[in-house]
């Protein structure tokens, strides 16, 4: 574990067959994170592919590409090790979706959690898992913020290419602006809880599959 405090936990893992993935799936992950969005301003100049405005919902699901099996073989182990760690069940968690995120030159993505239209009750209820599937020198890193004494301070992660990151996302976060001359393409896998379920049904996020189903 990177970072554990309190309830809060950071897990940062390797995954080695990164350059492979890259080198497989980046044309697509262009195409994806180039079409219509209904939520251009949530990375200013760059797209989240989860607000894809396709009617199958592509963008967000991700996890049905073939290139991205090794992947998900690789990661849900580390997911089951971290649900432990916080001592929840993966029957407590469904998967909202699977997406790409590109952020080219001079863009980040601003302060935000994800918490579907209320304060969650619990920081365990919404989890993200995101991959640096292409990560150039100075394109920023994921700056998370941690609760402290009535405040927060910045906890920065520090990325490099083909390193994943599983926090609670129901705590604020942001990144760094990308300093570089080449986009930056992160891969995001978001778990909620049955609590939170509802609410991410209602906000469009109609995907209900189980990590078991990944
Ligand atoms: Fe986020």
């Amino acid at each position: 574990m990177l970072y554990e405090n309190n309830n809060i936990k950071i897990d940062k893992i390797k995954y080695n067959n990164n350059k492979s993935l890259l080198n497989k799936v980046l044309p697509k992950i262009i195409d994806i994170t180039s079409r219509p969005n209904t939520n251009k301003n949530f990375i200013l100049g760059g797209s989240c592919s989860y607000f894809n405005e396709d009617l199958d919902q592509s963008g967000k699901k991700l996890f049905l590409w073939k290139e991205f099996r090794d992947y998900i073989d690789f990661i849900k182990p580390h997911i089951q090790n971290y649900l432990n760690e916080i001592n929840k069940s993966e029957d407590y968690y469904y998967v909202t979706g699977m997406w790409a995120n590109v952020y080219p030159p001079g863009t980040h993505v601003a302060k935000h959690k994800h918490n579907y239209f209320q304060e969650s009750s619990d920081l365990n209820d919404i989890l993200a898992i995101l991959l640096y599937l292409r990560k150039p020198n100075d394109s920023g890193n994921l700056i998370i913020d941690i609760p402290e004494n009535n405040s927060t301070v910045d906890y920065k992660v520090t990325m490099e290419e083909g390193d994943v990151v599983m926090f609670q996302s129901s705590l604020c976060h942001q990144t760094e602006i990308n300093k570089s001359c080449e986009s930056k393409f992160i891969i995001g896998i978001e778990l909620v809880s049955r609590f939170q379920s509802d609410k991410a049904q209602n906000n469009n996020s109609s995907i209900r599959e189980t990590l078991e189903g990944l």
